[in-house]
């Protein structure tokens, strides 16, 4: 494995993005969307580097597909607790890759009428999008490869990593 982020490059960047959707939100009450698993250790530091009152809540996903690559049918296996309606809402996902997951997430989030709807990555493949769908917030853009460490995970493993690190291709 080689590492691609140490856990101070990390650090840097959860502080920037925290500054950047403090800066967007002055007014606060904004709902952080933590996407499970890849995500819970990102929003665990972005949600101490914001500065505006804040909530939290969480969905987990299922998207059907091989381990490295997903199909995009997603359903949820844990919905939210909280209604989001007229709420202005924040996505926090581990990563976008095809962009598949994403897009239908924003697609069922949007039936619920939210007042605003963005999304914030801490990594980007954007090279791999195959639907056309950005973040508004992104920590790391990267290219091709499978990274894992800091919650992302290749088969529920290295996850406790404090770093992110690139896996040898197969
Ligand atoms: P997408 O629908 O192709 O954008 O897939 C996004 C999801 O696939 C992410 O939320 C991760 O759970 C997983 N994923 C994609 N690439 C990686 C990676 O490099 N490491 C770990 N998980 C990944
Ligand atoms: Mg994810």
């Amino acid at each position: 494995m080689r590492e691609l982020y140490s856990a101070e490059d990390i650090a840097t960047t959860v502080q920037r993005l925290g500054a950047e959707i403090s800066a967007d939100y002055p007014a606060g009450n904004v709902l952080l969307i933590g996407v499970l698993k890849g995500s819970f250790i990102f929003i665990a530091d972005l949600i101490r580097a914001i500065a505006v009152p804040t909530v939290v809540d969480f969905v987990s996903l299922a998207s059907y597909g091989s381990d490295t690559a997903s199909s995009g049918i997603v359903e949820f296996r844990k919905d939210l607790d909280m209604s989001i309606t007229d709420r202005d809402v924040v996505i926090i996902e581990d990563i976008i890759d095809s962009g598949r997951t994403l897009e239908t997430l924003c697609h069922l989030l949007q039936q619920r009428r939210p007042r605003s709807l963005k999304v914030c990555t801490l990594l980007d493949k954007h090279a791999r999008r195959e639907v056309p769908i950005a973040a508004d917030y992104v920590g790391f853009s990267i290219d091709n490869g499978f990274v894992v460490g800091y919650g992302l995970d290749m088969d529920e493993r290295y996850r406790n990593l404090g770093t992110i690190c690139l896996l040898p291709q197969s």
